[in-house]
């Protein structure tokens, strides 16, 4: 599809006839089944300070904690029990846990668990990475946000627009299973660059792709921006599965969080995955980038009851399988 074509789905007055064939593609590739994976939220301390999260080092509100690796192995146990075939390992970007210790972790949860293990755990070295790679890492989530370097200078004081599309050609050149994505609806962000995003999501040939609304947040720099629209998410979530065919799309917490029933909007009209959350309860209300983040007050079995009654009443079904990139 060339930026024209991008342009004027994104902007095309009536979306319906776009949701449906995103929704048929969809289908085409990826079929029903609906990929389930567990997110541990392991620890919310960050050294960094990118302007929208509120998980940034310099929002002295948040209650900061860090799980044990013990305490984190329970958790993908408790992920294993309720069925599920992968789990996503998910912090603020710190020291507190070395390289060494998240591979041993990993070799644990694999080992005695069998479980497919993401990691989104930020911008590291590529020693790092590759260490992380051989302890039996399969994934890696790290979003560009933007693929304006004007935007994402503006956004992220403590990163480069370079270094980030370094790291991801990195965990390529590894043999990771990538995902990338975006925010929508940036403060600066116009239409034209989430056509540029969505080339760029062409270009690296992401094996999965989460997207999600920018939600301001009261206790950083950007609390009074104006927010993104579920409808303008929803638009590129189905412009992407089009152009991607069959890549992993997550209907994301964010979309659930400003409309309840954003995600299940989302899977119809390109996603084909959820990631329920199984971080303990007591550290849910710790882990917000963005306020009025669903299943706070819940227990990973709720969230288990939740998804599943979801995808019952949307008349999909639960993939058995750990989900793996659908490109290899
Ligand atoms: N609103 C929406 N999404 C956010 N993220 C961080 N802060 C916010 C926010 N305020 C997203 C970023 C990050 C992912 C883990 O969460 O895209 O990569
Ligand atoms: Fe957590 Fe719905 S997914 S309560």
């Amino acid at each position: 599809m060339t930026r024209a074509e991008i342009l004027d789905l994104l902007a095309v007055a009536d979306p319906s006839a776009l949701y449906a064939r995103a929704d048929q593609i969809r289908r085409e590739n990826v079929g029903d089944a609906v990929h389930l994976r567990g997110l541990i939220e392991f620890s919310n301390i960050c050294g960094r300070d990118c302007l929208y999260c509120g998980l940034r080092r310099s929002n002295r509100k948040v209650d900061r904690y860090c799980m044990g690796i013990d305490e984190i192995c329970a958790a993908a146990c408790n992920a294993a029990s309720l069925g599920y075939k992968s789990v996503v390992l998910q912090s603020g970007e710190n020291e507190r846990y070395p390289t060494e210790n998240i591979c041993s972790l990993v070799r644990r949860i694999k080992q005695d668990l069998k479980l497919a293990v993401t990691l989104s755990i930020g911008e590291k070295t590529r020693e790092e990475y590759a260490a992380l790679r051989a302890a039996g890492a399969d994934r890696y989530l790290l979003r560009f946000e933007t693929s304006s370097e004007m935007l994402f200078g503006g956004l992220k004081p403590d990163s480069s627009y370079e270094q980030r599309m370094r790291c991801l050609a990195w965990l390529r050149e590894l043999g990771f299973q990538v995902g990338s994505g975006i925010m929508v609806g940036l403060p600066g962000q116009t239409i034209e660059m989430i056509a540029d995003d969505i080339l760029l999501m062409e270009k690296l040939d992401l094996d999965m792709i989460g997207i999600g609304p920018f939600i301001p947040n009261p206790q950083t720099p950007l609390e009074g921006a104006v927010g993104g629209t579920l409808d303008l998410t929803l638009r590129t979530l189905a412009v992407i599965r089009i152009v991607t065919k069959n890549a992993h799309l997550p209907a994301t917490t964010a979309m659930g969080s400003i409309d309840p029933i954003g995600r299940q909007k989302a899977l119809q009209c390109g996603a084909n995955v959820l990631m329920p959350n199984v971080t303990p309860t007591q550290y849910r209300s710790s882990y917000q980038l963005y306020p009025g983040k669903i299943c706070i007050e819940d227990k990973p079995g709720d969230c288990f009851l939740c998804v599943s009654g979801m995808l019952k009443m949307l008349g999909r079904t639960i993939a058995r399988d750990p989900g793996h990139s659908l490109k290899l």
